[in-house]
C-alpha cells in the first residue's frame, strides 16, 4: 500500500470515527447508512452520487487558483467522442425540439488575449424538460451532445435551445438521501461545456442560465458567478448568448512523494 493511500484512508475513517463519537451514532443508524451504501450500488448511483455532492471540492480544490475562465464539475452525463459539428454549428436535436431557440457564441482565448484559432468545444446539455440523451427516457441518442469548432479569429458559435432545470432522479437512493436532509434535488438550467486547444489546460465548465429557478439551491453546488449567463432577445426572436472562454496554461504535474 502507497504512503498517500495510507495517509487518506485513515484520514477519512478517522474523520468517520469523529462523527459516531460527536453525534451519538446508533446500531440502527449504522445498519440504515450499510443499507443505503449498498442501495446506491444497485440502482447504479453512484456516478451520480460523488458528482452530486463530493466533485465540486476536487474541483475547487484544484483549480481554485486557476487563471482564466472559471470551471465547474464534469457531471456524470458526458460522451465522449460527440460528432465532431460542421458550419452553420447546430447541436443534433430533434425536428420539434422544445424549447427557446439560442445561438451562443464568443471566442476562445489564451491568458494574453490571444485567439485560440481552431479551438475545440465538446458541448452537451439537457432538453426542455431537463433529460439527458443516452442516460434518461425521452431524447433519441445523440440529441443535444456535439464538437464545435473556432474559427482562426478564436470565434465560435452554436445553435440550441435553452435546456430545462433537472432533478436527481426521485425515486433512487441518492434522493432519498438528498430528502431525509431535507435538501432541493434540483440543478438549475445549465449547458457543459469543455474546451481545449493545444497544450493549454482543458477548461471543464458549465454556462447557467440566469431565468432558471435553484442557482441559488443547485444539489451539486457547482454555480459559479462568473458562470451566469444573461441570454439576450435578437430582433429576430432567437435568444443569443455570447461568452468568451479564457484557457489557462495546463497545470504543472505535481511532484509525486
Ligand atoms: C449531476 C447532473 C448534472 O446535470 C450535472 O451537471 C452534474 C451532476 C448529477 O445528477 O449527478
Ligand atoms: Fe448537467
Amino acid at each position: 500500500m502507497s504512503d498517500r493511500a495510507n495517509l487518506l484512508i485513515s484520514d477519512v475513517l478517522q474523520k468517520l470515527h469523529e462523527v459516531i463519537v460527536e453525534h451519538d451514532v446508533t446500531y440502527d443508524e449504522y445498519q440504515g447508512v450499510k443499507q443505503w451504501l449498498i442501495d446506491v450500488g444497485e440502482a447504479g448511483e453512484w456516478p451520480l452520487f460523488g458528482d452530486v455532492y463530493i466533485e465540486h471540492w476536487v474541483e475547487e480544490q484544484n483549480f481554485s487558483d486557476r487563471a482564466g475562465s472559471q470551471g465547474t464539475i464534469l457531471g456524470p452525463f458526458h460522451l465522449p467522442g460527440a460528432p465532431h459539428l460542421h458550419a452553420p454549428f447546430e447541436l443534433p436535436h430533434r425536428l420539434e425540439e422544445k424549447g427557446d431557440p439560442t445561438l451562443v457564441t464568443g471566442r476562445v482565448l489564451d491568458t494574453d488575449g490571444n485567439p485560440l484559432a481552431g479551438a475545440n468545444l465538446d458541448v452537451w446539455q439537457a432538453d426542455a424538460d431537463g433529460r439527458y440523451s443516452s442516460f434518461m427516457p425521452g431524447p433519441p441518442d445523440g440529441n443535444l451532445r456535439g464538437q464545435v469548432t473556432a474559427d482562426e479569429n478564436g470565434h465560435y458559435e452554436f445553435r440550441t435551445v435553452i435546456p430545462g432545470p433537472y432533478t436527481i432522479p426521485l425515486d433512487g437512493p441518492t434522493h432519498a438521501m438528498t430528502a431525509a436532509a431535507g435538501w432541493s434535488p434540483w440543478r438549475p438550467a445549465h449547458i457543459h461545456l469543455i474546451i481545449s486547444a493545444g497544450n493549454l489546460e482543458p477548461l471543464v465548465t458549465q454556462l447557467f442560465i440566469d431565468t432558471s429557478d435553484y442557482l441559488d439551491s443547485d444539489v451539486a453546488s457547482a454555480v459559479k458567478a462568473e458562470l451566469v449567463v444573461h441570454p439576450e432577445r435578437a430582433e429576430n426572436g432567437t435568444l443569443k448568448i455570447d461568452y468568451n472562454f479564457v484557457l489557462a496554461p495546463a497545470k504543472a504535474p505535481t511532484a509525486v512523494s
